[in-house]
Parts: C-alpha cells; structure tokens; sequence
C-alpha cells in the first residue's frame, strides 16, 4: 500500500480523506511524521498556496505529499476574501462570525451576489507535481442562514438549494463542496498509480 502525507493536522480533514480512500492509501498526517513547522503559506493565490506547503513537505521530509487550500470567492469583490479567507476580518478577530460580518458590510450595497468556494489540492508524487481543483457555484445570503458547517457557510447558497450550507447536513455538503470535489479527484488519480 502507498503511504502519502497529508499536510495537515486537521482531524475532520483526515477522516474525510480516510474514508474516501479507503484500503488504496495510507494516509499520514504532519504529526505523524513528527513536522510541527509553522509552515509558510503567503503565496497569492490558493494554487501557491498549496504548492508552498506540498514543496515545504516534500523537500524537508523527503516524502510523497498533498496540501490543499482553499478560499471563498466572490465575483462583485473581484475574488475577495480568495486566499484571506481565514483572515478577512480587520484586526485581530478572524473568527467566523467577524469573517462573516465584514464580508457583509463590504457587500452592503452589491446586488450581484454571485460566489464560489474553491479547492485546489497540490499534490506531489513521484517527484512529479500535479493540481486538482474542485469548485462549487452559488451565492451571498445578506443575512446569515443556520449554525451548521463552519466558516462562511451560513451565508452560502449553493445554485439550485433552498438553503445554505449552514442549514444542511454534512451529508448533503459533502455530496457537492468545492473540498469533497477536489479530493474524490485526487483520490481517483492516486487509485490509478
Ligand atoms: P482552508 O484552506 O481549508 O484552511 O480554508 C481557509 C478558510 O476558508 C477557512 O478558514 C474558512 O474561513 C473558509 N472555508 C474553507 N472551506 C470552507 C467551507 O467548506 N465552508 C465555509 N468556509 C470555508
């Protein structure tokens, strides 16, 4: 069996990546492999941002390894928050609530609510590099919708619901995110090696 690092400490992250592997993979996580470095991410885009910590990985521990990034993405603000996601809120308050209120207020007067949440998953095997993107499309509530999921996900309808992502269950999220997209795409490339 192949073992690969996920780069990541996220325990929701490895389980979700776990079960979609199956018996295919071992799956390691950066604790795994004892890396507790404070692993740079200041590319500009979501793209360089994950090939920053797949390199950072792959080059220092010698191993095959995946990264992945991802950022909410709304067409009025020109791709804002995109790679600042996590980190939107001015000041020292990024939790999501802050996140969600300051995208709000830079929305307050936009009618075109269009966004997207995006993956990118670099991964890095065999000394070669290869990118996964997974997308989902939908738009900007003016008021936020649910306390499920996490981050910006009760401000975020997906085209064709009735709901966000904060009023449904994992299951349904799981069934069309940006994140379940990108990974049963690298998982379908890592099966055919
Ligand atoms: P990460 O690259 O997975 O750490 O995501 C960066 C940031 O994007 C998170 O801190 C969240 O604010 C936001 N984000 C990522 N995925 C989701 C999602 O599925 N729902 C809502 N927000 C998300």
């Amino acid at each position: 069996m192949r073992t690969i690092v996920f780069a990541t400490n996220n325990a929701h992250k490895l389980s979700e990546l776990r079960a979609m592997a199956g018996d295919s993979l071992c799956i390691r996580s950066l604790s795994d492999i004892g890396c507790t470095d404070d692993i740079p991410e200041t590319g500009d885009t979501l793209r360089d941002n994950a090939l920053q910590k797949a390199r950072w990985v792959a080059s220092r521990y010698g191993c095959d390894c995946f990264a992945d990034d991802t950022g909410l993405e709304v067409e009025a603000l020109g791709g804002e928050p995109g790679v600042h996601s996590a980190r939107y809120a001015p000041g020292t308050d990024h939790d999501s609530a802050a996140n969600m209120r300051h995208l709000l207020r830079r929305m307050d007067d936009i009618t075109d609510r269009r966004a997207c949440f995006r993956t990118v998953i670099a991964l890095i095997i065999d000394g070669r590099e290869h990118l996964f993107e997974g997308r989902v499309d939908g738009e900007i509530l003016t008021a936020p919708e649910g306390d499920g999921g996490f981050g910006y996900d009760p401000l975020f309808r997906p085209d064709g619901w009735d709901k966000t992502f904060g009023s449904a269950s994992a299951e349904a999220k799981n069934s069309v995110s940006h994140r379940a997209r990108a990974t049963a795409r690298l998982i379908q490339y890592l099966k055919t090696l």
